[in-house]
């Protein structure tokens, strides 16, 4: 019963890890845009499937008995393509999604937007000197940022030049809330913008955001997709996949 693992992700990083060692057959599948940090156990496949049908067609010739999908939340195509897929082909999927920051006490203080393309307008009603945390897809929306200066931190640098007045901060997670609040602090950074992705290795900023009284302009999620069952925890995906409890 191999087990489609569509990744990217700690937590998918995290499953595969105890898939394998629960002796549970398990590729994981990367989009191969970023270079990961650690390869996830087990066997890895990298790139695209070509669309819905390039993964039903994978499910099929794979005999791929279930799939959990543990794409970074804000990954929409992938998980759209993925529900449709598994619809067709009748195999089980399930959605490993990290805990959501919507559930923190600060979270009905910040600027919540529906669409990063909004996010924008709201933050220059609040701030100047913007850190902006949303990876570097998401970047392009800030050019022209009116404020003149932006913080970018990214897991990769961009592939293009930024903007003059932008500064790039190469970093992978976690952070700490001393670093963070140091960060803020040294690039006097009046407004974060940031997607709720959720769970604690990014949570730093939020927290350092809060003690330090800077505005929050937060993306929300995109919904939930209907019909797929959803957990917020490796344990509870390692259950549904083996069955035991
Ligand atoms: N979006 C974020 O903020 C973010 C942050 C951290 C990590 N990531 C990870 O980076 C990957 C790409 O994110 P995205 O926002 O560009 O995704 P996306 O917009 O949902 O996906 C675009 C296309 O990339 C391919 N793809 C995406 N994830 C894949 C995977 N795990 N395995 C094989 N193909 C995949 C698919 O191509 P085909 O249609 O050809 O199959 C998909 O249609 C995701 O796997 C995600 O977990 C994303």
């Amino acid at each position: 019963m191999t087990v489609l693992l569509l990744g990217g992700t700690g937590e998918a990083r995290a499953l595969a890890a105890r898939l394998a060692e629960a002796g549970v057959p398990v590729v994981s599948s990367l989009a191969g845009a970023a270079s990961p940090a650690v390869l996830p156990a087990g066997q890895v496949r990298v790139g695209g499937f070509g669309g819905v049908a390039g993964m039903v067609d994978y499910l099929r010739t794979h005999r791929i008995a279930r799939v959990v999908d543990a794409t970074h939340p804000f990954a929409a195509q992938i998980s759209t393509n993925a529900a449709a897929a598994c619809r067709h082909q009748g195999t089980p999927l399930l959605r490993l999604s990290r805990p959501s920051w919507r559930t923190r006490p600060d979270a009905s203080g910040w600027h919540w937007v529906a669409r990063l393309a909004d996010a924008r307008a709201v933050a220059e009603g609040v701030g100047h000197r913007v850190f902006l945390s949303v990876g570097r897809q998401s970047a392009a929306v800030f050019t022209g940022w009116q404020g003149g200066y932006v913080l970018l931190r990214v897991v990769e640098p961009p592939q293009t030049p930024v903007p003059d007045g932008w500064e790039v901060l190469a970093a992978r997670g976690p952070f700490d809330f001393a670093a963070e609040r140091a960060l803020l602090l040294s690039r006097r950074i009046d407004v974060l913008v940031t997607k709720d992705s959720g769970g604690d290795q990014t949570a730093a900023k939020l927290d350092a955001a809060a003690a330090l009284g800077i505005p929050v302009v937060i993306v929300a999620r995109p919904p939930d997709l209907p019909g797929v069952p959803i957990v917020d925890s490796v344990d509870a995906a390692l259950r549904w996949v083996t069955g035991r409890h």
